[in-house]
């Protein structure tokens, strides 16, 4: 596809926005379900959690999860993408995206660099949220919904599966930020030791957070060929390894030529914490799409990408205690962190 990059990120996003437009059609209507659920406390958003198949999620959400169960059907070859909020979701899609659209854009002309990561890859609960089931360009999505409620369309289809977890002290010191910066009613910000005492009991979107993690590790144990288990500290430290594997295992491996040529580093430094995080579209522009309220800039997704950034945030009995109790929850499978 010869197209210009504004032209291009314009085409993804309208293109999301007609399907949007002419979906209502089916909006999901859950309400009787999710009432009978288990309450949880919101960590001061305008909803609360419910519990539903052992996870905690808002009601919009459940709508689109309890809907994708129903509706949503993989496409032949997709890949999808499948995070713990706050694990590396967005640099994971910015991964995956240029890597499987590599022949069709050029590095100088992205897509990426217009357009924020979450609005050139499709979240399958949010879209279906809004009774959307859309058509895509590419065979690529991605999903927060735990393995074991994945619609069952997945889990018997052919389609790949790339998830990423990272260090849940980083995950939860990323959650309270991405949580108070949506804060707008008169609850005010939720305070780090409410919301970190909240995390420890697992009462977290689409928590608890060891369960979602140890789920998805013990499927890729079970189903190498189908789902790969990534770590964002390894991602991080050499990705150039890792973005080389990612791309063999989504079938579409780097050719000798591309590799001599630069690919990989190219795709990598496209999608760099540095080069996205100043890209003008993702410090000032709107979200776009479903995930939240688009008068946010798309800023949050690009916070500070350390590794151990909640040194500066947990006490050391918080990192004990959290340490505590991902130890005792992943033992004897495995995974560590
Ligand atoms: P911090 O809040 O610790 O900075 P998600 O995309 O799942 O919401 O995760 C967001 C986290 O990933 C944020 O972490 C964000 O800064 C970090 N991140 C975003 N883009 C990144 C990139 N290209 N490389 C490394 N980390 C990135």
């Amino acid at each position: 596809m010869e197209s210009s990059n504004s032209q291009q990120s314009q085409c993804i996003i309208s293109s999301k926005q007609q399907v949007k437009d002419e979906s209502s059609k089916h909006q999901p209507d859950y309400d009787d379900i999710i009432t009978t659920l288990p309450v949880g406390e919101s960590w001061n958003l305008p909803s609360n959690l419910y519990k539903y198949q052992g996870f905690w999620c808002t009601p919009e959400f459940l709508n689109g999860v309890i809907s994708a169960k129903q509706r949503f059907k993989p496409l032949d070859k997709d890949v999808i993408l499948c995070t713990y909020p706050k694990s590396g979701t967005n640099w994971l899609k910015a991964l995956a995206f240029s890597i499987m659209t590599r022949t069709k854009f050029d590095f100088s002309s992205h897509p990426l660099l217009t357009t924020p990561p979450i609005s050139c890859v499709s979240y399958i609960e949010f879209e279906h949220a809004q009774g959307v089931d859309a058509s895509r360009e590419f065979p690529l999505t991605s999903t927060h919904i735990p393995y074991s409620s994945l619609p069952d369309s997945i889990i018997s289809s052919d389609c790949k599966i790339v998830y990423i977890c990272r260090d849940p002290k980083d995950v939860f010191v990323s959650w309270w930020y991405h949580v108070n910066y949506f804060v707008c009613n008169d609850k005010g910000p939720i305070s780090l030791e409410k919301a970190f005492d909240l995390f420890c009991q697992g009462i977290v979107l689409f928590g608890p957070f060891w369960d979602h993690v140890l789920e998805y590790w013990k499927a890729s144990l079970e189903r190498p060929d189908k789902i790969l288990f990534l770590k964002y500290e390894d991602l991080k430290r050499d990705p150039s390894y890792y973005v080389k594997n990612l791309a063999v295992f989504m079938g579409y491996p780097f050719s000798l030529q591309e590799k001599a040529e630069g690919c990989v580093e190219k795709i990598i430094e496209l999608c760099s914490f540095e080069t996205l995080g100043n890209l003008e579209v993702n410090k000032s522009g709107k979200l776009q799409g479903a995930i939240v309220d688009a008068e946010h800039p798309a800023k949050i997704f690009f916070r500070k990408g350390k590794i151990g950034d909640w040194k500066n945030h947990l006490t050391g009995d918080m990192a004990n205690r959290l340490d505590r109790i991902i130890e005792e929850k992943l033992s004897g499978s495995g995974l560590k962190f």
